[in-house]
C-alpha cells in the first residue's frame, strides 16, 4: 500500500478541516503503519499559484498547515510530509505527462468549469492544467491509494486515465510504467457546516467568526461560540430521522458524533428529549476536550519556523528518493535522452 494524498495550504484553519481531510490522513497513516504500508502527504503549494495569491501568505499558509498537521497527529518520522516546491520532480512529470493528457479530457473537468466560469479566458494556463500536476503528484510515486473527498474523484479518474493512457502508448504490454490508483473516499467524510447557518459549509472566508471553530481557538471561545451557535426551539428528537429539515441541530449533533466517535443515533439515544440548553454545554466541553491538546501544540509548533523549515525539508529529501527513479523512467521511455 502506497498512499498519497495533497491538500492546499489555506490559512485560518477550522474544525471542518480537521474533520474533513486531516483527521482521515491521521487514521490512514495509523493503519499503513501496522500493514507495512507508506504514506506520503504533501502540502499543494504548486497548485495554489493557478488562482490569484499573495506570495507572502502563501509562505506562511504552508508553514502554518504543516504545524496543523502535525499537531492534528501526522508524525513526520512516520509519514513523508514535504511541500511539492522542494520536490522539482512533481513539475517534470507532469510536462511530460502534458504529452500524454488531451485537451477534451481537461474541458470535461468539473472543478474547472466551476473556478473558470463564464470567464475561461482570463484564467491562468496553470488552472487548467492543474489536474495534469495532480496526476503527476500521485503517478510518481506509484500511489495505489489516494485518500481525497468526493470533490476530488473525477481528477483522481483523469490520473488514472493518463497513466493508462501512457501505459498504452509507451510501455511494452508486460510491464506498465504507472500503477493506477484507486481514489479512497473515506466513508462518513464529514460536512461540517457553519454554526450561524446549517446550510453553508463552516468556510475560513466566513465574515463571522462565530460560525466557526478555529484550530486557535482557546477553551472559552470554542464554549462561547457553541453556546451562541444558531438552533431551533425544539427539543432534540430520539432518532436521527427527527433531525430532517433542522440544519443547525443536525450540524451540532454531526459534530458530536464524529468528536465523540459514535453515531448520531447514538448521539441522540442519550440527548433526545432534551433541549439545546443541556446538549450545548455537553458538546462544546466535548470539543474542549478533543481539541485542547491539538491547539496547544498548534499554537506552539506555528511560531517555531526552524523546526517547521525542518521537518519540509527532510521529508523533501525522502520524497525526492522516491520520485527520481519513475521521474527517470519517464524520460527513458519518452525516448528523451538524459545520458
Ligand atoms: N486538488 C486537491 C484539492 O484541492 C489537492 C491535491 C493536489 C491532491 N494534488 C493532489 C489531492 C494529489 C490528492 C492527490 O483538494
Amino acid at each position: 500500500m502506497r498512499i498519497v494524498s495533497g491538500i492546499q495550504p489555506t490559512g485560518n484553519l477550522h474544525l471542518g478541516n480537521y474533520l474533513g481531510a486531516i483527521r482521515n490522513w491521521v487514521s490512514m497513516q495509523d493503519d499503513a503503519a501496522a500493514s507495512g504500508g507508506e504514506c506520503l502527504y504533501f502540502l499543494a503549494d504548486l497548485h495554489a499559484i493557478s488562482m490569484p495569491h499573495v506570495p507572502a501568505d502563501l509562505s506562511a499558509n504552508t508553514r502554518e498547515m504543516v504545524a496543523a498537521l502535525v499537531a492534528c497527529g501526522i508524525d513526520p518520522d512516520h509519514s513523508i510530509l514535504f511541500n511539492q516546491a522542494q520536490v522539482p520532480q512533481h513539475a517534470e512529470l507532469q510536462w511530460l505527462l502534458n504529452g500524454t493528457a488531451r485537451m477534451g479530457w481537461l474541458n470535461r473537468m468539473t472543478q474547472w468549469k466551476d473556478k473558470a466560469g463564464k470567464n475561461r479566458e482570463g484564467q491562468s494556463v496553470a488552472l487548467f492544467t492543474y489536474p495534469v500536476l495532480q496526476a503527476a503528484d500521485v503517478l510518481i510515486y506509484q500511489a495505489t491509494h489516494v485518500p481525497v473527498g468526493e470533490d476530488q474523484k473525477q481528477h483522481l479518474e483523469l490520473a488514472r486515465d493518463i497513466a493508462q493512457k501512457f501505459n498504452n502508448d509507451f510501455c511494452a504490454e508486460d510491464a506498465p510504467l504507472f500503477t493506477l490508483p484507486a481514489p479512497f473516499i473515506p466513508p462518513e467524510a464529514a460536512r461540517i457546516m457553519s454554526l450561524r447557518d446549517g446550510s453553508s459549509k463552516m468556510s475560513k472566508s466566513d465574515p463571522s467568526d462565530m460560525s466557526r471553530i478555529n484550530m486557535t481557538d482557546d477553551a472559552d471561545t470554542i464554549m462561547q461560540k457553541v453556546k451562541k451557535a444558531k438552533t431551533d426551539p425544539e427539543p432534540l428528537p430520539s432518532e436521527k430521522a427527527g433531525l430532517e429539515g433542522r440544519a443547525e441541530a443536525n450540524n451540532l449533533v454531526s459534530i458530536y458524533a464524529v468528536m465523540a466517535g459514535t453515531t448520531a443515533d447514538d448521539v441522540l439515544a442519550q440527548f433526545g428529549g432534551q433541549g439545546f440548553g443541556s446538549f450545548k454545554p455537553a458538546l462544546g466541553e466535548l470539543l474542549v476536550e478533543k481539541l485542547a491538546p491539538i491547539n496547544a501544540r498548534f499554537v506552539e509548533l506555528r511560531q517555531d519556523r526552524t523546526a517547521l523549515d525542518a521537518i519540509l525539508r527532510k521529508g523533501a529529501e525522502k520524497a525526492r528518493a522516491l520520485a527520481i527513479p519513475t521521474l527517470e523512467k519517464t524520460y527513458d521511455a519518452l525516448g528523451l535522452v538524459r545520458r
